[in-house]
């Protein structure tokens, strides 16, 4: 992934974030695995989210910033917002603080047998705008001070453009076809008519390398599940793709397996798509693939193809010969015992 965005770290070392629930028992997996493959990283081991309310009284400590801004690469494990009222999302301060414009969330079949084969297509969501300025207040009438809400949905020129332009660099560099830009410009007519419209400005300028589509969202969603087979890069505005990438990690078996990676012009984080899973937090048998291969793409962006792509293969050799399976996967292994087969396979 190290192409229009962050250049990549010139050290070993990383910060590490942990984060809630099921993050803990997931990230001690991954970082086994990172070491059993040989990556050679330093881990610089910091807190966020709940984790560190009580420990730093701030659910995204001075320090765990100043670490990522030293090191410019982070990985990092899911952060537990409370919903409706509480503090406002780490997740998202974190990519407003590094300004990571693009969060690059790639979706491959690995456990064959799904609803679908051989997917492989990759969504690059805009990750500072749009409805997640968090620009909203309640307005009171008669008495009621929550009569109504509203809620401020924001899109610049600048910020169209850079993560459009990341889009078709991705397509570019990566050997892609096509970009498919989904948005609701029919109905949004200034928001997504801007960004619809930057959208079409930059295809011009790659035309005859990537091709360029544009397609309105809801249709998108349909012909998703219809037929994802037609598409192959996709990038849409922040909450067009915080709710596609859902759908599209179900095209695959699920949440577990699906990395992404927040990418700016000098920083970069990596994380699960996943949350924290408070269902089965300590149980010790969330999937670790959705983080591990989140540790894949901060390898490929560290220049550390090799160990990369050695972990993806045993993955695959784990997950695809049946010889550990987590729940979620339809199997009976915890994440430890998974973790253990993939360093296994490895060897
Ligand atoms: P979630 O992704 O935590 O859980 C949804 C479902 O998927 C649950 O049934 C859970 O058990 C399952 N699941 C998730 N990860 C799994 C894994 N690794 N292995 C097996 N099963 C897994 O979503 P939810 O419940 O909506 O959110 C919980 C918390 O996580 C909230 O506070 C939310 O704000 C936060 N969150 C944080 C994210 C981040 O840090 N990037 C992303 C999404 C949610």
């Amino acid at each position: 992934m190290s192409d229009a965005s962050a250049p990549a770290n010139t050290s070993n070392t990383i910060t590490v974030i942990p984060g809630d629930g099921v993050g803990p028992e997931v990230t001690s997996a991954v970082l086994r695995i990172l070491d059993a493959a040989g990556a050679g990283l330093a881990y610089d081991m910091q807190e966020a989210g709940i984790a560190a309310i009580q420990p730093h009284g701030s659910p995204l400590p001075d320090e765990t910033l100043e670490s990522i801004d030293a090191n410019r690469v982070a990985l990092k494990g899911p952060l537990a917002t409370p919903a409706g009222s509480g503090f406002r999302s780490v997740n998202v301060a974190i990519r407003k603080h590094f300004d990571l414009f693009a969060n690059v969330r790639p979706v491959r079949t690995i456990v064959p047998g799904g609803r679908y084969e051989e997917i492989d297509l990759v969504l690059i969501r805009e990750n500072t705008e749009g409805l997640y300025v968090g620009i909203e207040h309640f307005i009171g009438m008669e008495g009621d001070p929550k009569a109504a809400a509203e809620s401020v949905m924001i899109t610049t020129r600048y910020g169209s453009e850079r993560v459009v332009r990341f889009a078709f660099e991705y397509a570019r560099t990566h050997g892609r076809r096509k970009v498919t830009l989904a948005h609701k410009a029919n109905i949004l007519k200034h928001t997504q008519g801007l960004f619809l419209e930057v959208g079409k400005r930059l295809a011009t300028e790659y035309a005859g390398r990537v091709g360029f589509e544009d397609r309105i969202i809801d249709a998108t969603a349909m012909y998703l599940v219809l037929d994802p087979y037609r598409f192959d890069v996709l990038v849409m505005e922040n909450m067009f793709g915080d709710i596609l990438s859902d759908l599209m990690a179900g095209l695959v078996g699920g949440l577990g397996f699906a990395p992404a990676g927040n990418m700016g012009r000098s920083h970069a984080v990596f994380e699960a798509v996943h949350g924290s899973a408070p269902d089965i937090a300590g149980e010790g048998v969330a999937n670790p693939t959705g983080l591990l291969l989140s540790a894949c793409l901060l390898l490929d962006h560290m220049g550390r193809d090799e160990e990369a792509a050695r972990i993806r293969q045993a993955v695959e050799t784990v997950v695809v010969a049946g010889i550990a399976r987590t729940r979620d996967m339809g199997g009976t292994d915890g994440t430890d015992a998974f973790a253990d087969a993939v360093i296994r396979a490895m060897a």
